[in-house]
């Protein structure tokens, strides 16, 4: 391999065009697994920045709309002129094809579900794919006529035109998902657009991600300094050993114990990250105060601004006591946990979108601070970060912790908080863990915790009549925290769990399983 094509590899970028499909980041997910770096964009961003940007390739993705609307997202006709290797699904096939002169017209019958593709011609994007071949579709609208120029390439039987290529340029179209684990041949035609058509080099990894992200992060902080906020979750802590590996003792760590923190976990970060890391881990012990703010509040709105306001001013005031004792400059940098479907999500969403839950991070310092923001993990999905984590050397027990909130147990005290629940929950909280632990359940789902209920029933100790209050517990598989499907614990172990919850926890008698999805429900109680 050539000098320059070993240092183009890793970091050729396909750019992936989003106009509201399910599954955009799907596709995006199976670009990355096969090696190469992929950004999603809205669909209808101006193709001068998409230049800009200097895509190796192209996918443009489906969507809720039909192109014959008004209303519809359209790409920039001036990203054809680009030439860039292309492949639009879907909606992205049917929008090409209105833009170049084509028909689109709503099906007489809509196809969800799988269908049988039979090819008419040969193409690269169907090397390895059989002649006839099964993929999922999901769509209400058709094209009916291609314009002068492009070729079709497969049909089914209830969709004349199915798959099409342009006769000179690299543009080639599909109306199924190739994204979607249903579609057999899905990952194979992505890998024959990335590698034969756009011929890429692949070889993106973590490794290659974490020498660019080293280097991004030394080039932009150069001699300044770092705050970053610890919150005891995987996130912050690979950003934190991120910039450590970059920047060294410029970075200085900020973990604010609330008190709101599970059992063990000040310890657990301080003896990982500050002793065996020397990282330089400050804890500001601001249990009294956020118990004070949280005093008779049972509004979980109101808990939470509580707690976004309170954190940001503790971090005020220790990011000013240490520009003022540590010497050297200022502190420039605030280095956040931001990932990738939060950026996606607030580029696109926004249009009158409900607020369910006031989330929070540290969102707002950087404003009040004037503090730079670092990002490192912003083009990343969960699991990458687990990945990059252990790419980072972090131990299992810190890079496969299930998410835990910011305003953390207090929106699991249910009602007002106070120390008393607070100590309750964390020890039924503990020994929940611990037993998914010992079972081998605590990797095999994506979030578990104890909830303390405001409620007292009667129960029955030795002879003694009990008047006491309830833990919940959750347990609930999810991809992304989105949706969430309650998991379907061993009753073994849900007994186990219960039997010891109820004697070892004085002030509990009674334990629950929540068996509720989200939607209907969320993940959290408050
Ligand atoms: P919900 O309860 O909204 O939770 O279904 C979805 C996921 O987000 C976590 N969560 C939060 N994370 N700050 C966070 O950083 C928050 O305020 C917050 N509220 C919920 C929740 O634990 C689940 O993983």
């Amino acid at each position: 391999m050539s000098r320059a094509r070993a240092a183009a590899r890793g970091r050729e970028k396909v750019l992936i065009l989003d106009f509201g499909s399910q599954y955009t980041q799907l596709i995006a997910r199976r670009v990355r697994e096969l090696g190469v770096y992929s950004e999603i964009v809205p669909g209808t961003t101006p193709a001068a920045e998409i230049a800009a940007r200097a895509p190796a390739a192209l996918i443009l993705s489906g969507s809720p709309a039909s192109g014959y609307r008004a209303a519809a997202p359209m790409p920039d006709p001036g990203i054809y002129a680009l030439e860039r290797p292309l492949l639009g699904i879907c909606y992205g096939f049917q929008a090409t094809m209105q833009l170049s002169g084509g028909e689109v017209k709503k099906a007489p019958r809509a196809e969800y579900g799988m269908a049988t593709f039979v090819r008419d011609q040969p193409s690269p994007l169907f090397d390895r794919v059989p002649k006839r071949f099964r993929a999922w579709m999901s769509h209400g609208d058709e094209v009916v006529a291609l314009p002068a120029g492009w070729t079709r390439i497969a049909h089914t039987a209830n969709c004349r035109f199915a798959a099409a290529r342009h006769q000179t340029l690299p543009f080639h179209l599909i109306q199924f998902h190739p994204e979607v684990v249903h579609s057999p041949y899905g990952k194979q035609v992505l890998e024959n657009f990335l590698f034969r058509i756009a011929g890429l080099e692949g070889g993106w990894s973590m490794k290659s991600f974490l020498r660019t992200a080293i280097a991004d992060i030394r080039a932009r902080v150069k001699d300044g300094r770092v705050l970053c906020g610890l919150s005891g979750g995987v996130d912050s802590t690979v950003v934190a050993t991120l910039c450590h590996r970059a920047i060294g003792d410029r970075l200085t760590c900020v973990l604010v114990d609330h008190g709101l923190l599970r059992e063990g976990e000040v310890e657990e970060v301080t003896r990982e990250l500050g002793r065996r890391r020397q990282l330089d881990v400050v804890v500001v012990d601001a249990r009294q105060r956020f118990l004070d703010a949280l005093a008779g509040v049972t509004d979980p709105e109101q808990k939470r601004r509580i707690i976004g306001a309170e954190f940001i001013a503790v971090f005020e005031a220790e990011a000013r006591r240490l520009q003022g004792a540590k010497g050297g400059g200022a502190v420039e940098f605030l280095a956040q946990g931001t990932l990738y479907p939060d950026v996606i999500e607030s580029a696109s969403a926004g249009h009158g979108a409900q607020v369910i839950k006031t989330h929070h991070n540290v969102g707002g310092l950087p404003e009040r601070m004037a503090l730079k923001l670092i990002e490192p993990l912003r083009w990343l999905f969960k699991d990458e970060v687990r990945a990059l984590g252990r790419e980072l050397g972090l131990p299992p027990a810190l890079v496969d912790r299930h998410p835990f909130p910011g305003p953390g147990l207090a929106v699991r005290v249910l009602g007002p908080v106070n120390d008393r629940d607070l100590a309750l929950l964390r020890h039924a909280d503990a020994i929940f863990i611990e037993e998914l632990r010992r079972s081998g359940w605590y990797a095999r789902t994506w979030q578990a915790f104890a909830v303390l209920l405001p409620l007292q029933t009667v129960g029955v100790k030795g002879d003694e009549r009990s008047y006491e209050k309830i833990v919940a517990l959750r347990a609930v598989d999810s991809q992304d925290g989105m949706t969430a499907d309650w998991t379907r614990l061993p009753s073994s172990l849900v007994a186990r769990v219960s039997s010891r919850i109820a004697n070892e926890v004085r002030g509990v008698n009674r334990v629950v399983y929540d068996c509720t999805s989200k939607p209907p429900a969320t993940i959290e109680w408050e």
